[in-house]
């Protein structure tokens, strides 16, 4: 085993498990759109180096999807929607643009 730091300043774990038996989960309510739209953003501004929006399989609450976890500080949205993201990119993404690499 290698053990080392991570190289990402930021981690979302954005939910995309998809239930084909019809039960709700957040692939059905819309959390690939929503990963897309952050990792767009993380790319636009340049962070794809310091930031990793990553696909989570199930994270077992599923009624309350799309589920967003970030870390550090192992934030947890749920039930996000569009209309979120601003507040969580202005909350966790913003601050990094400002900050140079460090
Ligand atoms: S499908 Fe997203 S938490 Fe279960």
């Amino acid at each position: 085993m290698i053990e080392k730091k991570t190289p990402y300043e930021l981690q979302l774990f954005v939910c995309t498990n998809l239930r084909p038996e019809g039960r709700a989960c957040c692939s059905l309510r819309g959390s690939d759109r929503l990963r897309d739209a952050l990792k767009d953003w993380v790319k636009k501004h340049g962070l794809q180096q310091r930031v990793r929006v990553s696909k989570a399989g199930c994270l077992d609450l599923c009624e309350q999807g799309p589920n967003i976890m970030v870390f550090p500080g192992g934030t947890w949205y749920s039930d996000v929607t569009d209309a979120d993201l601003p507040s969580i990119i202005e909350r966790h993404l913003r601050p990094l643009v400002a900050e140079p690499l460090g």
